[in-house]
């Protein structure tokens, strides 16, 4: 299928995997919204991305206030003309054991990643809803699926998406927006790198370019198909 005119929002769009999948986007023509906390990644990707021919704006807030979520959102689809995608990719990685880990941690870590992607999907639903269709790819990880050790907080959140978008998907798919559960595997980001998950070799470890490759061909699907779910690995990392 054809994207080029789309309008997206993509949450945590300043740097990382959110990035490479607003500049993939554009690449097709796809007009685009990034969202952050960083006003300056914010304006330097924007500039990239116009570079693409495509209109890019951005919206600073933190996802974990729904007011400012839902204000962002807004002001990004009247910016754009309309919202058709979102890529809920905003997210925290906080790891340690459950000793160590102080609640408030743990508390901001679900807030960011379960709360932000439910507000930032809620915000946008009127939209497609009222287009009679869209796009919406929340973005778990292979850590929603299993939880492990150093990990809780950000696995109970990353589950707890995977969770929220099957009911998201089995309540919207009826109104034609398509809803996709992905669940990633390590990919070299600061959150991958700093965490000390990867060195992000680019010879063996997945990069941003590779999750956003993958994020393009999913929303270029004929539109009866939904891809409801899928996991990316590195090959022999
Ligand atoms: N990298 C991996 O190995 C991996 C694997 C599986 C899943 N994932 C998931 O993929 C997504 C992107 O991760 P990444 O690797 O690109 O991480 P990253 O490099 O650390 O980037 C995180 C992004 O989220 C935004 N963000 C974080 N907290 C926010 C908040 N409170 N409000 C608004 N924006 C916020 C950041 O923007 P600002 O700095 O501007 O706030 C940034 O753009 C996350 O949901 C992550 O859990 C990553």
């Amino acid at each position: 299928m054809n994207i080029n005119g789309k309008n997206a929002i993509i949450t945590g769009g300043g740097r990382g995997l959110g990035k490479a999948v607003a500049l993939a986007l554009a690449a097709e023509g796809v007009h685009i919204g990034i969202t952050g906390r960083n006003e300056e990644n914010l304006k330097m990707t924007v500039d990239e991305i116009r570079k693409l021919g495509v209109n890019a704006g951005y919206a600073v807030f933190s996802i974990d206030n729904e007011i400012h979520v839902k204000a962002g959102i807004e002001s990004l689809a009247e910016q754009l003309g309309g919202i058709d995608i979102l890529i809920n990719n905003a997210g925290i990685g906080d790891f340690g054991s459950i000793e160590d880990m102080p609640s408030e941690t743990w508390e901001q870590v679900v807030k960011t990643n379960l709360f932000g992607v439910y507000y930032a999907a809620k915000a946008v639903h009127p939209f497609m809803k009222s287009k009679g269709e869209g796009d919406i790819i929340n973005v778990a990880s292979t850590a929603g699926l299993k939880g492990g050790p150093n990990m809780s907080a950000y696995a109970a959140s990353k589950a707890a998406v995977i969770s929220l978008s099957q009911s998201m998907m089995a309540e919207w798919r009826k109104q034609n927006i398509r809803v996709v559960t992905l669940t990633p595997s390590t990919i070299a980001s600061d959150m991958s790198i700093q965490g000390g998950l990867t060195d992000g070799n680019p010879e063996k470890v997945l990069q941003p370019e590779d999750f956003a490759e993958w994020v393009r061909d999913i929303l270029k699907m004929n539109r009866r198909a939904l891809i409801a779910n899928g996991s990316i690995f590195s090959t022999n990392p």
